[in-house]
């Protein structure tokens, strides 16, 4: 409808530069680039790499953007930008960039929170949200549980991972057996070839030791250390290393520990849907496993498309059109990059 707010939202937190302009809920345009590729042979993103890319990127982005939607920077209602958490530099770029935009074209700006978007971006797929849900949020850079009883005033967070992220993981893992960078996308392949239940990896904080101090914590790295030292003693003792077996194995080890903690959140607060995003929310078995678990227990599962799942410009823009039409108040001009935004942050308040 054309009375709903068009607004349009930067994305700059890690190694995607985002622009994406809806219309309330509705996806106008959704313009990417990815500086992926030269992070690869390092093995992860490289912040110095990322911040260039994000500069050498932006401008032809935010043009595309428009483009795509067939509208103009003065329709806009609102310019909405991730302030936080990423890399400092890398979010540093699109701030800057918003402020210019906003600015010159007398635009109202919302520096937001990337993981409050990543639970935004599913309306553009499936419509409004029902409050109160659980949103699991697991990528390269955050694993975390939250409680999201309004969006736009507040979420509250009930558990994160106490060292690796669920997508750092899969990065880790598929480096330790040559599969190349991102890892998720390539481990999520091979296992498809593998037998998940050939080797059984630690589930981490499931003990019942752990899960009074962290019913609602997530670990990887134990898991990671375990897969290197299966892999080391196939190769010590000369043996071929079954890498789509690993791979599965590996992958049912995480995917069960977040499934598990994910719907147990769901029944201790008594509610009935969960959203799952971030990156590796486009895992294949994450799905199929959330979908079935769920079902036991007459929970929703809402899980946007992979292309919303992963950073996008779409997932700001969508956040914005929340803020917008909830009459929250614009961030002030002097926003700040906060590459450490706590989650109780959802904008940058005005
Ligand atoms: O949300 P995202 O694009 O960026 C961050 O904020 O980190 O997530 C990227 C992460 C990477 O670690 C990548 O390996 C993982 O998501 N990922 C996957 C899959 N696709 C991407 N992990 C598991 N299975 C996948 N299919
Ligand atoms: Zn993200």
């Amino acid at each position: 409808m054309a009375d709903e707010p068009l607004v349009l939202g930067i994305e700059t937190s890690c190694d995607e530069t985002g622009v994406g302009i809806v219309r309330g809920h509705t996806l106008l345009a959704d313009a990417l680039a990815s500086s992926v590729d030269q992070h690869a042979r390092f093995g992860g993103v490289v912040p110095e790499v990322a911040s260039r890319a994000h500069l050498e990127a932006l401008v032809p982005t935010m043009q595309r953007a428009l483009a795509e939607a067939k509208v103009t920077l003065a329709d806009v209602d609102a310019i909405a930008v991730t302030s936080g958490p990423g890399l400092a530099g890398a979010l540093l770029v699109g701030v800057a960039a918003a402020k210019g935009y906003a600015l010159a074209a007398e635009k109202p700006i919302y520096g937001v929170n990337h993981l409050a978007a990543h639970v935004a971006v599913d309306t553009l797929e499936h419509g409004p949200l029902p409050e109160p849900a659980i949103a699991m949020l697991v990528s390269g850079g955050h694993s975390s549980l939250l409680l999201v009883d309004d969006l736009t005033s507040g979420v509250t967070p009930l558990g994160a991972t106490i060292d690796d992220a669920a997508g750092e993981a899969f990065d880790k893992v598929a480096r330790l057996l040559g599969l190349g960078f991102p890892g998720g996308p390539i481990i999520d392949r091979m296992a498809e070839e593998g037998d998940r239940r050939s080797i059984v990896f630690p589930r981490g904080l499931t003990a019942p030791k752990d899960l009074a101090a962290h019913r609602f914590d997530f670990s990887f790295s134990g898991l990671k250390t375990a897969v290197a030292r299966w892999v080391e003693a196939r190769e010590r003792a000369g043996e071929p290393v079954p890498v789509a077996d690993v791979s599965a194995s590996f992958q049912e080890a995480v995917c069960d520990v977040l499934t598990a903690k994910a719907i147990d959140a769901c029944r201790a607060n008594g509610i009935r849907t969960l959203l799952i995003g971030g990156g590796v929310a486009a895992n294949s078995r994450l799905r199929v496993l959330a979908g079935e678990r769920a079902a036991e227990h007459g929970i929703e599962v809402r899980v946007p498309r992979p292309s919303l799942c992963t950073d996008n410009g779409a997932m700001v823009a969508a956040l914005g059109s929340r803020l917008v039409a909830a009459g929250v108040a614009p961030s002030r001009l002097d926003l700040p990059a906060d590459s450490s935004m706590p989650l109780t942050a959802v904008s940058v308040a005005g």
